[in-house]
């Protein structure tokens, strides 16, 4: 019975610790977010609630296209807390992403959410790759109306494999989800990182690096 009362105890707190991998439950209706005071905390401070009102909680345009005339073929709308300072403790956010034929979002990963994307025109094809040593892709074509989740910090992607143009909306969980854009990061570092470990990293020749180190 002892050892029953233990295990349950030990079940218990695993599951604390995985509600807490997100953002912490409220303590209150709501935080929103005060940017000018000087208290230092994981997110912000909480503005006097007197002085709240609903434009805090409020963002517009969201239906506007973005303009996809770039190298990647596509435009993200990304309002997080600092756009929306009613955001602060939610855990949540929003994103627009619109994609010119062919256009992508590239492998990229968001270091403090999970993501749910919700195809509303074209064609998308989708995918993430879970961690090492499986690298197993999970990956699949959305038309209008599909809906696919992107699990925690994994690497993921979008195309758009339609005809005309697409889009999606998608909702991560986190306030402030960061982006970390893979070939941005290893690649484009400030400063680089050095051509000989990442040409060993990658098994190809320095000058490959040089390459992808290059801005288009
Ligand atoms: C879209 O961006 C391109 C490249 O920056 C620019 O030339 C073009 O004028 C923009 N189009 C609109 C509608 O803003």
């Amino acid at each position: 019975m002892a050892n029953l009362v233990l295990i349950l105890i030990s079940l218990l707190a695993i599951g604390r610790t995985l509600v807490h991998a997100g953002e912490p439950s409220p303590l209150q209706d709501f935080c929103v977010a005060d940017f000018d005071s000087p208290v230092r905390v994981n997110g912000h401070a909480c503005l006097d609630p007197k002085k709240v009102t609903a434009d805090h909680f409020f963002f517009e345009g969201l239906h506007k296209p973005g303009n996809t005339s770039n190298p990647l073929g596509s435009f993200v709308n990304r309002p997080t807390v600092d756009e929306i300072p009613g955001l602060n403790t939610l855990g949540i956010s929003t994103v627009r992403v619109d994609y010119a034929p062919r256009g992508v979002v590239p492998p990229h990963r968001h270091p403090r959410a999970s993501e749910i994307l919700i195809v509303l025109e074209g064609e998308v094809l989708v995918g993430f790759v879970t961690s090492d040593p499986e690298n197993k892709l999970f990956s699949k074509v959305l038309k209008k109306g599909d809906v696919f989740a992107f699990p925690f910090g994994l690497i993921h992607f979008q195309q758009n494999v339609g005809h005309g143009n697409a889009v999606t909306i998608a909702f991560l969980s986190s306030q402030n989800p960061g982006v970390i854009p893979i070939a941005n990061t290893v690649f484009g570092s400030n400063p680089s990182i050095n051509d000989d470990l990442l040409a060993k990293a990658f098994r190809v020749d320095k000058s490959i690096i040089r390459n992808l180190k290059s801005p288009y």
